[in-house]
Formats: C-alpha cells, structure tokens, sequence
C-alpha cells in the first residue's frame, strides 16, 4: 500500500518529503480553505509548490457543482502539471464529468464515495483512484473499513484497474485495517503519519542504550 499525505499545506508536505515514504498528495477545498486558498489562482500556485516537493500524483478539487462548470474547472486544473489529477464528487453530475474526462484521457480520482454501487460507478467510467471516505463513515456509527473491504473485494473480482485509495483516515490503526483489506493507497493527515513513526518502547530503547553506552565510555564519544 503506497501512502499520500492528505494536506494543501506547504511545510507538512516539505517535512513529508523528507521521510521519504510519501508518493502523492490530496487535497480537497476544505483543505485549501484551511491554507487561506481562496481562488483557483492561488489553488494553482500551492499545487505548483506541491509538485516541487512530490514526485508524483497530486489530486485537485473541482469546486463547481454542475456537470459544465466541473468540465470547465477539470480541463484547467489538467493543465496545471503532468502529475495533477482531478477530483471529482461521486453525485450525478460529478459521474458525467467523469464520462467527459474519461474521452479526454485525464486521470480522476473519484472522491466523497460512500458506496461499492459508487465505486461499481466510477471504475466503469474508468476513474484512476476511487476514494471512499472512511472517517466520515466511523462518524455516523457505521464501519467504513467495510466499505473499503467491499470495494477491493469486488475490484478484484472483477478485475477493475481502478485504484482504491482508503481517505478520511483518523487514526494510525486506520491505516493498518487498510493494509490489511488491500486499498492500494491510504491518504493520511501529517499527524497520522507522524504518529505512524511513533513507539513509547522506541523512546525506552533509545533512553536505555544511549544511557548504556554513556556509562560505558564515561561520557566519552
Ligand atoms: O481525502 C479526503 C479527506 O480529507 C476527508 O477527511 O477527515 O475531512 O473526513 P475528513
């Protein structure tokens, strides 16, 4: 499972890069709003940032609702970077945005899925990534890894290309539950990823033999 850092901010994604384990980057307009983006100009001069720190997919929100507006906003935002994929909702305008894209050739990562029949949806309109929501699901009491389950099980089943990248991630076990029922991708806050790196017996150990060795050289180096 490839890991995407899920953030439009420019320092969390430097400091990411560095890690050396993230390979694409989403945002979303909450995201971008979070940054103080507020047009698509500037939208566009964060990703560009973007694409100097990550080698790889980066996924941009349409904003509009209607099937036009999204065509409209796809076709800019694909021109952007090589690296750019367009986001685009899983509602009915958003599925005929996603036929318009798929005789353009530009990749889509189809997002806020809540469904296998969504999901059944986009990968026939031959949509990149499908990205269900799993958080959101946890919020309203029902277990979203489940979804995340379904959809891989039927991919499989059914030999789609489509890639199933896990979303919404709220905690680190969220990201081992996606490992293990096979999403390709898990897109993570920084904050997860940085608690990913995270073991209170690391830090003993650490303590412990830097203590040792202190001891055994007196303080020598
Ligand atoms: O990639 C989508 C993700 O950012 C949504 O996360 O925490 O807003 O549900 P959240």
């Amino acid at each position: 499972m490839r890991l995407f850092l899920d953030t439009a901010n420019v320092e969390e994604i430097r400091e990411a890069a560095a890690l050396g384990v993230i390979s694409g980057i989403t945002t979303n307009p909450s995201l971008a709003a979070k940054e103080r983006i507020g047009d698509l100009e500037s939208y566009k001069a964060a990703i560009l940032t973007i694409t100097k720190l990550i080698d790889g997919p980066i996924s941009v929100e349409v904003t509009a609702l209607d099937t036009a507006g999204m065509v409209h906003q796809a076709e800019d935002i694909a021109t952007w970077h090589p690296n750019v994929v367009v986001k685009l909702p899983s509602t009915v305008d958003g599925f005929k945005a996603m036929a318009v894209m798929r005789k353009r050739h530009i990749p889509v990562n189809q997002t806020l899925c809540f469904s296998v029949n969504q999901a059944i949806l986009g990968a026939e309109l031959g949509v990149k990534y499908v990205s269900p929501f799993i958080g959101r699901f946890d919020d309203e009491g029902q277990d979203g890894m489940e979804v995340v389950k379904d959809i891989v099980e039927v991919y499989r089943t059914q030999k789609v290309r489509t890639q199933v990248l896990a979303a919404s991630i709220r905690h680190p076990l969220h990201v081992v539950q996606a490992a293990k029922v096979g999403a390709d991708v898990a897109t993570l806050p920084f904050k997860i990823l940085m608690q990913m790196t995270q073991h209170s017996l690391t830090d003993v150990g650490m303590a412990k033999f830097t203590q040792d060795w202190k001891n055994a050289t007196g303080g020598r180096r």
